[in-house]
């Protein structure tokens, strides 16, 4: 595996491969790994000739009040895994040659920002554009991939590609969780043993949303109410949102249909969690639209 820590190290290899025929894998991180970022280097192994991944934490998208100095880290631990994991190149770049410069320019995808994490986080999605956008430049990837756990993260970045033309397909992954339902997350360290436990509130949240449709029941609201009350069950929890959307638009829905995102946020202990499902919602019957392989 071949570490590169400079955009133009990293310019010229890409260049060569792609000369070479070869066929190109993305897989933006921000490092201190697990078993979610390894299914996805996993998936884009099996897809793609030669697989990138990205590790740099990405100052644009963490406000001044979040954790971007405690962000977890382990370098080493990283490299370790990817190289284990069969892929081809590592690119770490430090802050300063990412940004030189205070950034003039941004790009932003703002109705879908706004809605759910961009109520609490009104300038992470714009963080997360513009440096996947610049990832997308220096690597001109074939296939760029995400992670279904960050859904939003996955409209907004697919608005992008769509709205700017730009040549690559999109390919997400289903969320890994652990055995209990819990989704992983590089934020996971923030808890301890007892919020841990709460933590479950989350997936449980979205279990009970989703029992709720297959019982039938289609009014976006109560399936909302239904995730809520999961959420503020816990006084260890304390929710943020609990949402049923479109799956593309993140416009709430007042009927369920078709393809839906329910996705919940909540404050526990230090970390704040995320967790969502994709389902397809039909008159009949419920189908999860990420399952994993
Ligand atoms: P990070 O949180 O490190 O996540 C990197 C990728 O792994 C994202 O696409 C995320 O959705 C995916 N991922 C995280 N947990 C997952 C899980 N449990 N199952 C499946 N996939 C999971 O997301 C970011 O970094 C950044 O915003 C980034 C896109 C790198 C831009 O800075």
């Amino acid at each position: 595996m071949l570490q590169y820590t400079t955009i133009q190290g990293l310019r010229e290899a890409m260049r060569s491969a792609r000369k070479a025929g070869k066929s190109l894998g993305l897989v933006p991180t921000m490092g201190y790994l697990h078993a979610g970022h390894i299914a996805i280097c996993e998936t884009a192994r099996r897809e793609c000739d030669l697989v990138v991944v990205s590790i740099f934490v990405n100052p644009l998208q963490f406000a001044p009040s979040e954790d971007l100095e405690s962000y977890p880290r382990d370098l080493d631990r990283d490299l370790g895994i990817l190289s284990q994991t069969g892929v081809d190149a590592v690119f770490t770049p430090s802050v300063e040659e990412m940004y030189p410069e205070t950034m003039e320019t941004w790009v932003s995808v703002p109705s879908l920002s706004q809605t759910l994490e961009g109520k609490s986080r009104p300038t992470h999605f714009q963080g997360v554009a513009t440096v996947v956008l610049k990832l997308f430049s220096i690597v001109q990837p074939d296939i760029a991939y995400f992670g279904q756990k960050d859904g939003q993260q996955v409209a907004v970045v697919r608005r992008m590609v769509r709205d700017l033309q730009l040549p690559l397909e999109v390919h997400v992954v289903p969320t890994v969780r652990e055995t209990d339902g819990l989704a992983m997350s590089s934020r996971n360290v923030y808890l301890d043993p007892p919020a841990r436990a709460s933590a479950l509130a989350l997936s449980r949240a979205l279990f009970a949303g989703r029992a709720l449709l297959e019982a039938g029941e289609r009014r976006g609201a109560a399936v909302q109410q239904a995730m809520e009350a999961v959420l503020t069950g816990d006084s260890a929890v304390r929710m943020d949102y609990a949402a049923v959307v479109q799956a593309d638009s993140l416009v709430p829905q007042d009927r369920v249909q078709g393809r839906t995102m329910l996705a919940v946020a909540a404050y526990v202990g230090r970390a704040r969690l995320l967790d969502n499902l994709m389902l397809d919602v039909g008159p009949s019957g419920v189908r999860d639209l990420l399952t994993p392989s």
